[in-house]
């Protein structure tokens, strides 16, 4: 087992009418005025935003709206909130919505905490955060685990970038998590979310020859749960419990605690923020799409680990590691299908003409310019990225 440091500071407060509390959590976390981020109207329409005024204004917090986060958020929308935060003297940022609105946020916090700096250049880390504004969440989507992650991802429109920052100024003070917020979400949606969730933890879970049992026990119970409870969402929305167990995966997915003692790779995530930089396809979508071609072209490099998942996640009975594997891949693949998720650059992107010149545009993407090597099976650059994607083309 490897050394880790664990720390996950997010208070959580879950359950029915949990929104009801947002004034009161404002309020604990030092917030007099907020900035109420969220994305493109379902926050509205639901009634959630006028509730959680109403909340506000009983606890004596002050707001202003700002919404507009759009799925893929980008950095000029986040640069247009640093603008009002700064004007209206805002001290907290409320997150309403999904990954989308919540990376708004978090970015915002940080561009009005260091007014003298771009925005890009502090995500870039080309200038060092150092500081931020408190950031809460109301979640009204399970996916991305943003609520409790300490990562947050933005589009450069003008550079054609989607990329990420992972710092301890990502954390929410609190997250707000009612799962009937949940009932209401597009079905292609909650498939994105659900295979989101259980990406994080097998982002986490592929790295060989480490030794972490707890670790693993808990990613497979995770992955289990999600896969179980996924299967009944996608039949009946309205089912709290199943909502709620798939809703607290999302956070455990993605707070770092199924990466204790291992670390993490994300090199999948690399992949589908290639595919949304350039064509803005769901996030969940994204990563279906390629993983399973990420997996075929990889397992062999680590049969034992891909035995563990097949045996552990999908109880194949198979005392052979290389078949046991493959069937594991099979099962992944076959589950994503089963919810709606397109397994393949073909059927994420039916109507686009996969060239080679879009395939290297996407690998070299993938790779910063092939500047970095993803996977922590075996090095991944710019020309073994282009062999992922076309693999993925199927
Ligand atoms: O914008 P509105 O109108 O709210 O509609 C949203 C959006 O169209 C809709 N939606 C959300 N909750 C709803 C609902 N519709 C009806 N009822 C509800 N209760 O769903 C759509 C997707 O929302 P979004 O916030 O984009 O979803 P998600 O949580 O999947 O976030 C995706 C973003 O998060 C990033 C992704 O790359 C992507 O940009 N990620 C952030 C991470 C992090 N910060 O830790 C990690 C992830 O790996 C991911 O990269
Ligand atoms: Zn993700």
């Amino acid at each position: 087992m490897n050394n880790f440091e664990q720390y996950t500071p997010t208070k959580v407060i879950f359950g029915k009418g949990s929104e009801e509390k947002a004034g009161e959590a404002v309020k604990n976390a030092g917030g007099s005025k907020v900035l109420l981020v969220y994305g493109g109207g379902s926050a509205v329409k639901s009634g959630l935003i006028e509730r959680v005024e109403k909340s506000l204004t009983e606890a004596g917090v002050g707001y202003i709206e700002f919404g507009g986060a759009k799925p893929n958020p980008t950095l000029a929308h986040a640069e247009d909130g640093v603008v009002i935060a700064k004007t209206e003297n805002i001290d907290f940022i409320l997150a309403v919505g999904g990954g989308s609105a919540i990376d708004t946020a978090k970015a915002i916090a940080h561009g009005t905490a260091n007014p003298d700096k771009a925005l890009w250049d502090l995500w870039t880390k080309k200038v060092p955060l150092t500081k931020s504004l408190p950031v809460g969440a109301i979640l009204t989507i399970a996916a991305a685990g943003s609520e409790m992650s300490d990562s947050a991802v933005l589009t450069n429109e003008e550079t054609g970038a989607k990329g990420g920052i992972n710092t301890e100024f990502n954390r929410c003070r609190f997250a707000i998590m009612n799962p009937e917020l949940t009932f209401t979400l597009p079905l292609y949606q909650q498939a994105a979310g659900i295979t989101d969730i259980m990406m994080h933890t097998m982002e986490r879970y592929f790295i060989p020859k480490i030794k972490c049992d707890l670790t693993d026990e808990i990613a497979e119970g995770l992955l289990r749960t999600v896969i179980k409870n996924g299967k009944i969402v996608m039949k009946d929305q309205n089912n709290y419990d199943a909502q709620a167990e798939i809703m607290w995966c999302s956070s455990i997915s993605h707070n770092n605690l199924t990466e204790c003692g291992r670390g993490k790779d994300f090199s999948v995530h690399k992949f589908g923020h290639a595919l949304s930089a350039v064509f803005d396809y769901t996030h969940g979508a994204s990563l279906a799409a390629v993983w399973g071609a990420w997996a075929e072209y990889l397992y062999k490099d680590a049969p034992d680990r891909f035995a563990k998942f097949a045996r552990k996640v999908w109880n194949i009975d198979d005392p052979d590691d290389l078949s046991s594997a493959k069937k594991g891949i099979d099962a992944t693949v076959a589950y994503f299908k089963s919810i709606g998720m397109p397994v393949s650059l073909k059927e994420i992107g039916p109507d686009v003409e996969w060239t080679d010149e879009i395939i290297e545009l996407l690998a070299m993407k993938a790779t910063m310019q092939d500047t970095v090597k993803l996977s922590r099976i075996r090095p991944i650059g710019a020309k073994e990225a282009a062999e992922i994607y076309k693999l993925a083309l199927r």
